[in-house]
């Protein structure tokens, strides 16, 4: 399915990991539809390997980046410039939080992880913006993404503080939006995308009861990672070009919906 919606744009992806991953499969589409780009992970997830795999694929660099270190950025987005010029897209397509990953009790946080997670999965979407806008990198009508999660807006017991730092991603895709408008037509906005099962997702405590609770409370079921990567493309394209500030659901209804029949049915009242 190319359609050449991406032909000629240029971009920079973060955070494709393996092949389960959101960003890859968005890197692949976006190859597909005639975009090039740089892909970027941390050093520790590079040392993997698995990322070169993508990067033949999509005959793209490499440029590693720890999305928290300003220098990282400045490097990376000073190799695209080297390579671009000026660029069109960016993927935030990060999370990490060491809270999750140790199962400590949301109530019980530690905050040295809790500051972490917040760095890591949030405040490094503004340090990519605020990197891009100090370097003018990005063409007017650019697009920039990030992917959140509906823990930003609904209480979901495991997702733990990675709901606070998806609630500040999405705050600050608004307000950096605003600016970024403004003084260059850029545009921001975040995805908030099903349960997904990736490496992220997995580290989800009660991730699996989570999936199929979303699945069966949405009209349409939840939405793939392959379509979370199709929204994307069509959110980079041209055809987007006044959507901005925005927080996306790319849930299969989910947030909208109160109780399905069939979530009905499985609890047993009809
Ligand atoms: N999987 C889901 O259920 C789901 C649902 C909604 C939103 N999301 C969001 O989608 C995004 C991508 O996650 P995914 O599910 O594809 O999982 P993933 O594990 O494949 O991707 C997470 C990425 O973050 C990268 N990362 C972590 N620390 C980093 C750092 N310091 N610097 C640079 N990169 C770093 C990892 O290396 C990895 O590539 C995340 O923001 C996640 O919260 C996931």
């Amino acid at each position: 399915m190319a359609n050449d919606l991406l032909k000629g744009k240029k971009g920079i992806i973060f955070g494709a990991l393996n092949e389960n991953s959101i960003a890859w499969q968005v890197a692949e589409r976006a190859h597909e539809e005639g975009a090039e780009f740089i892909l970027t992970n941390a050093p520790i997830a590079l040392r993997m390997g698995e990322l070169n795999e993508l990067a033949q694929k999509t005959n793209s660099d490499i440029v590693p980046a720890d999305v928290t270190s300003i220098e990282d950025l400045e490097n990376l987005f000073n190799k695209a410039e080297e390579k671009f010029g000026k660029i069109d897209f960016i993927l935030h397509s990060i999370g990490m939080s060491i809270n999750v990953r140790k199962k400590i009790h949301y109530t019980e946080a530690n905050y040295e992880y809790y500051h972490k997670a917040m760095d890591i999965s949030a405040i490094s979407f503004h340090k990519v913006m605020k990197v891009a806008k100090q370097k003018d990198i990005m063409n007017e009508w650019g697009s920039i993404l990030a992917l959140s999660f509906i823990a930003a807006q609904l209480s979901i017991p495991g997702y733990n503080d990675m709901s606070d730092a998806k609630s500040l991603l999405e705050s600050i895709a608004r307000t950096f939006g605003y600016y970024y408008g403004v003084d260059k037509k850029v545009r921001i906005n975040t995805i908030s995308q099903s349960p997904t099962k990736t490496t992220a997702g997995g580290g989800i405590k009660g991730f699996n009861s989570l999936y199929d609770y979303a699945d069966l409370n949405s009209p349409l079921g939840n939405a793939p990672a392959l379509d979370c990567a199709n929204y994307c493309i069509a959110m980079f394209s041209d055809l987007t070009k006044y959507v901005t500030m925005q927080n996306l659901f790319h849930d299969g209804g989910f947030s909208r919906t109160g109780v399905t029949d069939k979530m009905m049915h499985k609890l047993g009242f009809e």
